[in-house]
């Protein structure tokens, strides 16, 4: 089998990162990690990423002035490696329509909320304030508009009466981890498409990727 080489853009932490890593070991894995790159050179995903032999490259945005200028040296970077996938993992710089247009269909996005509700930051916040009783994470396509992209596929949990901001952020975090791998091998098997700006599912499994986290 012919894995997809899958370039990994982040900003910080890097802990979806981590969980794409981990699973890119199985041998029944469909992708491999190309590249990790990140726009903050002083992101600790950076260090996961070169601490698991994997090729880690800093773009700092600051540096590089303009949208247009990051993205182009993202795009270069990613060919550089021969990505044939984006995922976005934690990246939290606004990219331009152009470099979007480049990877339509082939860019993904891991989102901590249920989408289209709460887009943008502090999500967790926003779910609390909204007063919603459930909360999680959503996995998407890349569009040209921020957060609005066809949604693969959901996590979600229960919000408690106790729970603030840190507390659901650390419920929802490991459905991330668990729904993005799942997702993106999905995606590199071909099972899961955009077209027409939806998404469409191969199979019964491919659409049932959604998780309901219980507990
Ligand atoms: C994750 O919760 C991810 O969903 C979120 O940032 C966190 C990154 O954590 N992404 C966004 O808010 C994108 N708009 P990580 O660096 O440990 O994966």
């Amino acid at each position: 089998m012919s894995r997809k080489r899958v370039g990994i853009l982040i900003s910080g932490r890097g802990s979806n990162m981590a969980s794409l890593v981990d699973a890119a070991r199985r041998d029944d894995c469909a992708y491999e990690i190309a590249c990790v790159i990140s726009n903050r050179p002083d992101a600790p995903g950076l260090q996961i990423a070169r601490n698991a032999g994997i090729e880690a490259v800093a773009l700092d945005h600051k540096a590089l002035g303009t949208r247009d200028a990051l993205d182009a040296a993202i795009h270069e970077a990613l060919l550089a490696n021969g990505a044939e996938l984006v995922v976005c993992a934690g990246f939290m710089r606004i990219m331009t329509g152009d470099f979007i247009a480049k990877w339509e269909g082939s860019m993904i996005n891991i989102h901590p909320s249920l989408l289209p509700l709460f887009k943008g930051l502090d999500t967790h916040e926003q779910a609390l304030q909204a007063g919603v009783r459930v909360h999680g994470c959503s996995v998407h396509f890349i569009s040209a508009e921020l957060d609005a992209g066809a949604i693969i596929a959901q996590g979600v949990v229960k919000i408690g009466l106790d729970d603030d901001a840190d507390t659901l952020a650390a419920r929802v975090l490991p459905v991330e981890h668990l729904i993005y791998p799942a997702v993106l091998g999905a995606l590199a098997e071909g099972r899961i498409r955009l077209e027409n700006g939806q998404t469409v599912f191969a199979d019964d499994d491919a659409a049932s990727l959604s998780i309901l986290a219980t507990g």
